[in-house]
């Protein structure tokens, strides 16, 4: 059945996830903010299963290395506010930072090189541009038909970047909703952390910062972790959690959001291993991906260019991008997790900013180094993000009509059960079912509606199997059991169930 692509489909996705409770407009009741999301009952389940699912094959079972011999990964967990020290010693005080335009008509505010402009491809009197943020040209078309004679449509345009647009250029620029040309201010840097004030007081000295990423609790957190257990050299440090960006435009749903959730690990390593363990790493997250269902053309790896590196990248190895293609990026792909070799430049920074040493020394050859990382750094709500646009299924003949096809390891709901009707004896048996096997599997019990309601819930919120207790249950013991992705169903006795889904759902 084809499916919908772009536009249509994000729409879809976005309005199942709230009709269902993955997803919500953070503080919907007032109007929403921008750039926060809340998640719902099966959106939290999910969210959970993806970081268990990462923890379990990061710290609790990571892959063997390269040469075929386990690695050692520990976790932490730490604050989310560090001493602001840490921030400057870091390079994000000074460093992080995306360019900004403000429109002086609207007062909306733009990422600099996410602004593009369409420019008429005839030839006229004085030039005219229409700005628009990258991937929705529509509205700098609407203005442009109120802007100019006939009724130009998008072929009629050339589209480059705001900034290769000349100096001189910038006063015929039409900002995105703006009445008049020339209204877009110069382009200047905006620190993406936000800061807060620790204790009563609120002077500059109070200052502190919500972290703008997990790594550096784990660089923070390095000497401790060494002194404490049993890791040498090379090993990983990893850690799961909030952080917090003020993104100037943070836009397409959760993947470019003001507070997220990061899934961070820290490879220390001799520098002359650094190399091997970049590509190793590399690899391996691109498998981690493709293993959890978004395999095909819809994911890919990407080096960065050098204009894209970050302040801590420039080690000449650079990063690496496990891609996917979200609907709203096709034909293009965006981001879900960064491979990149950051040298020793976070450890040496702490090492100079705290005057604490945090090199190592190797007694065999009785070297001292400070070691190299290689840092694999994926996004848990962008994660969420590429699983539901992979998941979500259009299939007109279900009462439902749409349907997600989570991995099994991943659902929020492994199997639901219901009775047919409440009587006969059906409830009680199917309580029974409910109760055994909700002690191994996330189980939903459903007894409301009609059974075809039911189902189409199920499919919505993507549960593999369902299982029905019928009259003929009550005469043998047997239960249909109904699958998610064909929609068939077939009888099996209810002692078979839980061998049944033991079988089916590899977790
Ligand atoms: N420690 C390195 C680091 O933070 P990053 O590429 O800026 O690197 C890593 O972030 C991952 O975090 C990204 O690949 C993306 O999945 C996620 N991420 C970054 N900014 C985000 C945002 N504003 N909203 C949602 N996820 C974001």
């Amino acid at each position: 059945m084809a499916q919908p692509t772009g536009s249509e489909r994000m729409e879809r996705i976005v309005a199942l996830a709230k009709r269902r409770g993955f997803v919500f407009p953070a503080s919907d009741i007032y109007g929403g903010i921008n750039g926060f999301w809340d998640y719902g009952p099966l959106g939290v389940q999910l969210k959970n299963n993806l970081r268990d699912a990462w923890w379990r094959d990061m710290v609790e079972c990571p892959p063997l290395g390269p040469d075929g011999s386990p690695l050692s990964i520990v976790g932490i967990d730490s604050s989310i506010i560090q001493n602001p020290r840490a921030w400057e010693a870091s390079g994000h005080v000074g460093g992080f930072s995306d360019p900004m335009v403000d429109c002086r008509e609207t007062k909306a505010r733009f990422r600099a090189d996410h602004l593009h402009v369409l420019r008429p491809k005839r030839e006229l009197e004085a030039p005219v541009y229409f700005a628009y943020l990258e991937g929705e040209p529509d509205p700098a078309v609407r203005t442009a038909r109120k802007a100019m004679r006939g009724r130009p449509s998008v072929d009629d345009f050339d589209s480059l970047p705001l900034s290769e647009l000349d100096e001189s250029d910038r006063a015929h620029v039409w900002a995105p909703g703006a009445s008049e040309a020339g209204t877009l201010t110069e382009s200047r840097d905006f620190n993406l952390m936000f800061k807060t004030f620790v204790g009563a007081a609120s002077g500059e000295e109070n200052t502190a910062y919500l972290r703008p990423e997990t790594a550096q609790g784990i660089f923070l957190n390095y000497k401790g972790v060494l002194d404490t257990s049993r890791v040498r050299l090379p090993f990983g440090i990893a850690q799961i959690g909030k952080a917090f960006r003020n993104e100037v435009t943070p836009r397409n749903y959760i993947f470019r959001t003001r507070e997220f959730e990061q899934m961070e690990m820290e490879w220390f390593c001799h520098p002359s291993e650094a190399k091997i363990w970049f590509e190793f790493w590399t690899q391996s997250r691109m498998d981690w991906w493709s293993g959890l269902g978004l395999a095909g053309d819809r994911l890919r790896l990407r080096r960065h260019e050098a204009s894209e590196l970050a302040h801590y990248a420039q080690t000449g190895e650079g990063t690496f991008d496990v891609e996917y293609q979200y609907p709203f990026t096709e034909p293009d792909y965006g981001e879900l997790e960064g491979v990149a070799h950051r040298g020793s430049f976070d450890l040496e920074q702490h090492q100079e900013w705290s005057g604490v040493k945090l090199e190592t020394f190797d007694p065999e050859t009785r070297e001292r180094f400070v070691p190299h990382v290689i840092e694999p750094a994926a996004g848990l709500t962008r994660g969420v993000l590429a699983l539901l646009c992979e998941a979500y299924s259009v299939d007109e003949s279900r009462p439902s009509s749409e349907l997600m096809r989570f991995p099994h390891r991943l659902a929020p709901i492994h199997a639901g059960v219901f009775p047919l009707v409440n009587k006969g004896g059906m409830p009680e048996i199917a309580e029974s079912l409910y109760l055994e096997l909700r002690r191994r599997y996330r189980i939903q019990y459903d007894a409301k509606q009609s059974i075809g309601k039911r189902y189409a819930r199920m499919d919505e919120a993507g549960t593999p199997y369902c299982f029905t207790v019928d009259g003929q249950t009550v005469e043998d013991r047997s239960v249909t059991v109904r699958d998610r992705d064909t929609g068939a169903q077939e009888r099996l006795s209810i002692d078979a169930v839980p061998r049944y889904l033991d079988e089916r759902l590899s977790l």
